[in-house]
């Protein structure tokens, strides 16, 4: 058999294997950080909105609450698909749409906003941090927030010491290999997967798909002088998954905007 070779878009083989992949995520506990920041600061709200929600792991962990209505959209039609057969496969309510978040088209209009786990990162310009605010704001309900993390150049020193050259083999029918790069100069962090799909009786590689995963890291301060130029404004920035305020040495931060 042949080794079929391609290079895909991002999120397209890698959802495949993705929830594989972020085993080790904490996603329950993740889901109750949100949930507490909603009480917090919305405490009514009813209708969520998940932005890059992924193959849906936190939509359908934060439906288990029972409080929320949930829609929630990604760029990939791969990755959502995912998320629609895990849907299918607990019958949950949760609406699974593919979205561009820079384009949403939604005729709903929601009490939170939420987005998780590095995906503003994909954004690599000033113009579209500021263009998906005002996307978020044509869906939000008066007195609405909008709640998103970030990561931080620290945390992207210290994320390639173990993510780089990762490899794994996973549910038998899948090997990856990931490298992941830092240039502390132009703030990027590229993570480069190659995705060998196996023969399930000889595990030989029938094809290879290579995806590149470029993200900008941005610090607190640029952050905060992009929201400036947005109709939104600061509730809070905490550190990581803590309801402290966020610092200098934060590898991550989440932003409670409204
Ligand atoms: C690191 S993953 C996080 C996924 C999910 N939130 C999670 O916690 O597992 C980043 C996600 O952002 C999505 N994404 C990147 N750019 C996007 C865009 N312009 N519009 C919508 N989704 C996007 C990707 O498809 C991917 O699912």
């Amino acid at each position: 058999m042949t080794n079929k070779k391609k290079t895909s878009e991002t999120y397209s083989a890698l959802a495949e294997i993705y929830d594989d992949v972020m085993v080790e995520v904490d996603y329950e506990t993740w889901t109750d950080y949100i949930d507490e920041i909603i009480y917090q600061y919305h405490p009514e709200a009813v209708a969520v909105l998940e932005l890059a929600c992924g193959t849906g792991t936190m939509a359908l962990s934060l439906e288990e609450l029972s409080a929320y209505d949930i829609t929630a959209t990604d760029g990939s039609v791969e990755m959502i698909r995912i998320a629609q057969r895990k849907a299918e496969s607990v019958r949950s309510d949760v609406q699974f749409l593919t979205r561009n978040f820079l384009d949403l088209r939604l005729d709903q209009s929601f009490d939170v906003v939420f987005m998780v786990f590095d995906s503003l990162n994909y954004l690599h310009s000033e113009e579209d941090i500021i263009k998906l605010h005002e996307e978020v704001k044509q869906v939000l309900n008066p007195g609405g927030i909008f709640v998103y993390d970030f990561t931080t150049p620290r945390n992207s020193r210290i994320a390639i010491k173990f993510l780089n050259n990762e490899s794994r083999r996973v549910n038998n029918l899948y090997r990856y290999y990931r490298k992941s790069s830092y240039n502390a100069k132009n703030r990027e962090h590229t993570n480069r997967f190659k995705i060998e799909k196996l023969a399930t009786e000889s595990g030989n590689v029938v094809e290879t798909f290579h995806e590149e995963h470029l993200q900008r890291i941005y610090t607190l301060p640029e952050i905060e002088n992009i929201i400036k130029k947005t109709e939104f404004s600061i509730l809070n920035a905490f550190d990581g998954f803590a309801l402290e305020p966020a610092h200098e040495k934060s590898l991550r931060i989440t932003m409670v905007l409204q």
